[in-house]
């Protein structure tokens, strides 16, 4: 905040420092447990939202705002891939195809580029009907191209691929069967100047793929703050091809730094991010997303469940 006196007596020549986001819809319930969340709607009307932690924590709501309860974990075992991290499992997302629910998981841990996307599967999405089903094959080690997390699934006209990856050169996508590789994975977006890029989504609006990722640093706040600016945020490229090539606002690749920003930091919400984008039956396109209330704490812990309606009509979604 900048202090303006004497010299700058002309204040009227200076914008006024209003932010341009809406603040988080309402949520009630249990809203925090919910890192990296990824939502769906079952035919009954039950919201199913799961997380980051807990063995991939899964609660329910009737409707976005909640109420949310906790309902236990995806997969209270853990992973059976055999990496570290499988009983720390990452970055879930949900989808339906056919019959079946699939939720895609990461094993990895931080600072490694150890990894694997992994798979579970359900007949109805509750606490205590999921099957691991081990890994994708999407699965990464020191020396290749990418990182293999933060796995979104997208299926474009019976075609699927898995959007993933962060920190070692960008984000990556592969075509899949949709439970397993099937393709080279290629990469969508990196930024030569800030490699710290990660959780992708693909979702389509009208003519557009729209790239939704989150840019900076994710987590431990309460420990270690970043520059101002360097906290997570949303960003989103587009293509008129699920698979690219994707480009900003203004026409920059979003394999060479490109990228919109979507949401940041604003009011009392700060390092919005780990988001997932939802054609919403009843609120139309929805993003959502975990973030720190500044008026209650900077813990990861602490983070909160927030969700916004998606404004498309520029072309370029707007919160
Ligand atoms: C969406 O944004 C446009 C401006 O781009 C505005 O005119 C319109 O009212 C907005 N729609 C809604 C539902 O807020």
């Amino acid at each position: 905040m900048v202090k303006l006196s004497g010299l700058f007596g002309a204040v009227a020549l200076l914008p006024a420092l209003v932010s341009t986001y809406a603040l988080p819809e309402a949520c009630s319930g249990v809203c925090t447990n919910s890192h990296d969340p990824s939502i769906l709607r079952r035919s009954d009307g039950t919201y199913f939202r799961f997380s980051t932690g807990g063995r991939l924590a899964i609660h329910t709501a009737p409707s976005l705002a909640g109420p949310w309860t906790y309902k236990g974990a995806a997969l209270p075992g853990g992973s059976s891939i055999n990496l570290p991290g499988n009983q720390d499992l990452w970055a879930p997302d949900i989808a339906q195809v056919g019959n079946q629910y699939y939720l895609y998981y990461s094993v990895s841990t931080f600072g490694s580029q150890s990894s694997a996307i992994g798979i579970a599967r359900s007949a109805s999405m509750d606490a205590g009907t999921w099957t691991d089903l081990g890994s994708t094959n999407v699965a990464s080690s020191p020396g290749l191209p990418y990182n293999a997390i933060d796995g979104n699934l997208v299926n474009d006209n019976g075609n699927y691929f898995l959007t993933f990856g962060s920190f070692w050169n960008g984000i990556h996508r592969v075509r899949m069967t949709p439970t397993h590789q099937n393709g080279e994975a290629y990469q969508v977006a990196f930024d030569p100047g800030n490699t710290a890029i990660e959780g992708p989504t693909v979702f389509k609006n009208g003519a557009f793929y729209y790239l939704f990722f989150s840019k900076g640093s994710c987590c431990g706040y309460d420990q270690n703050r970043p520059a101002a600016g360097k906290e997570y945020k949303v960003m989103a490229c587009r293509s008129s091809s699920a698979v690219g090539p994707f480009v900003d606002r203004n026409g920059k690749s979003c394999r060479s730094g490109g990228g919109t920003t979507v949401l940041e930091s604003h009011n009392w919400v700060y390092g919005p991010g780990g988001q997932g984008v939802y054609q919403d039956p009843t609120n139309g396109p929805v993003l959502y997303y975990h973030y720190v209330d500044t008026r209650i704490g900077f813990a990861d812990g602490q983070k909160k469940f927030g969700w916004n309606k998606i404004n498309f009509s520029s072309g370029w979604p707007v919160v």
